[in-house]
């Protein structure tokens, strides 16, 4: 394949996919190894929403039961940990909410997916620091910290305001974007991962390395969500400091990509020598993108989604699995905490989900999970 034909790939998607509900059935997968089994994680982890989300996108895009019938119960699933006596759900209902409750109302008009979508919006808005206008991220002693990942959270906010009519979900989410883009988007568009405040004061107090290398590297990861993040805040809210943002990091993300368009997991190692790629930072970037690419003016798109493109196809071509008809994922070299040596060069189901909403995306498939629907 010389060019992406997106049409040809969503077929190939689906018969992998159609293997995946086979082999993956009940279980709540997060990361395999370069054995190819996906684990059974707690689905009170922040990637529980991922598979049933990318079930949701392949009906999305072809309208066949079988992939609603896979998804259907997981809204009700995570639902449990709300009042699980030692729940620890935190910021990341967006990610888990999303890609269930909100687009099985969105695909069906289920009034439990409506019902459980604002029940996870309400929880994140109590998160939110008025003093320091900043959502929390997790729970312990990190009460005053906030983390870049969050952006992709927030949508969940956006859609809440949208369907209930009360702007109050809006205006919490705008000033958490507003803040990241103050304390979490560097000046040369690279990001940081955590930042931390003074929860009673509010006060910015500093960056604190995290996922990446070192509180002032630049993890592929972290940059991705940034991207994609301040790319939906700009879809949801027409506001074009946020496109401005997310085009910043997309400059800089894309400049710093090695030459097959796959990142290692920091931009800013001194060596890549025998590190190990992030697939799934491309694929969440490449998914960002598109966003981009539909939010410019025309004689910039092309900027955009051909950067998305290049970045698919070799994903398609050079991290598949499609010649392993066992191995339970689609891609491959995904890296998800290199500093706390966990889950290293395997695959990641969030990698999985936004490689194919990327393909959906360019497919034209409309019911968008995390993006408004607009005309
Ligand atoms: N949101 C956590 C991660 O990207 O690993």
């Amino acid at each position: 394949m010389d060019r992406l034909n997106a049409a040809e790939l969503m077929a190939r998607v689906e018969a992998k996919v159609d293997r995946m509900i086979g082999q993956i059935g009940d279980k709540c997968p997060h990361f395999a190894g370069k054995e190819g089994v996906y684990d059974n994680t707690s689905l009170e982890w922040w990637t529980s929403g991922f598979w049933p989300g990318l079930l949701w996108v392949m009906h999305g895009v072809t309208g066949k039961a079988h992939y609603k019938e896979a998804a259907w119960h997981w809204d009700e699933r995570l639902e449990r940990w709300f009042i699980a006596p030692d729940g620890q759900l935190h910021h990341d209902v967006g990610f888990q909410f999303l890609p269930t409750a909100v687009i099985k109302y969105k695909e069906t008009g289920d009034k439990d997916g409506l019902r459980r979508g604002l029940e996870a919006a309400n929880y994140l808005a109590g998160r939110f620091n008025p003093a320091g206008n900043f959502i929390r991220a997790w729970n312990g002693d990190r009460i005053g910290w906030a983390i870049v990942d969050c952006m992709m959270n927030i949508p969940l906010l956006f859609w809440a305001s949208e369907i209930s009519q009360d702007p109050r979900f809006k205006h919490i989410a705008m000033r958490h974007a507003d803040t990241a883009l103050r304390v979490s988007v560097r000046d040369d568009g690279s990001v940081n991962h955590i930042v931390s405040f003074d929860p009673e004061s509010g006060e910015f107090i500093e960056a604190i390395g995290g996922q990446g290398l070192a509180a002032d590297s630049a993890w592929s990861r972290g940059t991705a969500w940034g991207l994609h993040g301040f790319a939906l805040a700009y879809r949801w809210t027409g506001e074009v400091r946020y496109l401005n943002a997310a085009k910043r990091i997309a400059h800089y993300f894309l400049a710093a990509l090695p030459e097959d368009s796959v990142p290692y997991w920091d931009f800013r190692l001194e060596s890549t020598d025998g590190e190990p790629r992030d697939s799934s930072a491309a694929a969440i970037a490449a998914s960002g993108l598109l966003e981009i690419a539909e939010s410019v003016p025309a004689a910039e798109r092309s900027l955009y989604a051909g950067a998305a493109e290049r970045i698919l196809l070799s994903l398609t071509e050079r991290y598949a699995t499609w010649d392993l008809p066992a191995h339970e994922a689609i891609l491959t070299a995904a890296t998800g905490h290199r500093p706390a040596g966990n889950f290293i060069d395997g695959s990641l189901i969030y990698g999985d989900y936004y490689y194919v909403e990327a393909i959906a995306k360019l497919c034209g498939w409309r019911s968008r999970v995390f993006a408004p629907v607009r005309a």
